[in-house]
């Protein structure tokens, strides 16, 4: 059931993922970027794309990599979001901040219900204790209108812009920073 009363947001828990979380990350990632990104279906370079990134093993070494920070946010025992922060990643366009938010990622029928807020204020306080400073930086396609609202609503800022590339395509991302 979707997550919408004040009564459900409650219940939303954000812990650090551990090894027996990687399936259900796999799954839950592999859902959340299809339904985001397959907009007029999947084929055969989506398939390959998702099953090839969206792995268990990928996730397990992620809880193990030191310069790396994979957050799950909970309802009542299942996984309903996710957000991966890694530390040490260069963006020329903000050589300020050390870390990038790699990924934050919420399950549909969990949207707007304060998940994705709830996991970015954990992963802001996760690169605060590791760097000493809020700056962050990511990436967002710039057709992704509801994820864009979502980061300038939070304080995000455009420094630019990058693509993903994938096959023959190349998608263009908005480069945003949080510089306190
Ligand atoms: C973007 C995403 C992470 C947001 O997570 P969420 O759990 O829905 O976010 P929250 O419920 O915490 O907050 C939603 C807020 O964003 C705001 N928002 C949503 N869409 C918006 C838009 N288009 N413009 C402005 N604000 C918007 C809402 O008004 C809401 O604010 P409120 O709490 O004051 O009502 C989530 O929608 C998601 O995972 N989407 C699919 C994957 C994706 O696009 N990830 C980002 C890739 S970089």
């Amino acid at each position: 059931m979707p997550a919408t009363s004040t009564e459900e947001r409650d219940t939303i828990a954000v812990r650090p993922a551990v090894t027996a979380d990687a399936h259900t990350l796999a799954a839950l990632a592999i859902q959340v970027w299809l339904s985001t990104y397959a907009t007029e279906g999947v084929n055969d370079l989506l398939a390959r794309y998702v099953l090839g990134e969206f792995t268990p093993s990928k996730f397990v070494a992620l809880t193990e990599d030191a310069a790396a920070c994979l957050l799950v946010a909970e309802i009542d025992s299942h996984l309903v979001g996710y957000a991966l922060v890694r530390f040490g990643v260069a963006q020329p366009l903000i050589p300020s901040a050390e870390a990038e938010l790699c990924t934050l990622y919420v399950q549909e029928p969990f949207t707007g219900a304060g998940v994705g807020t709830a996991l970015l204020r954990e992963a802001r306080a996760s690169i605060r204790k590791r760097t000493g400073t809020d700056a962050l930086w990511l990436s967002v396609n710039v057709k992704n209108r509801r994820a864009c609202g979502f980061y300038e609503k939070h304080g995000l800022v455009e420094k630019g812009r990058t693509h993903f590339v994938l096959g023959e395509g190349r998608h263009e991302n908005h480069v945003l920073a949080l510089i306190p």
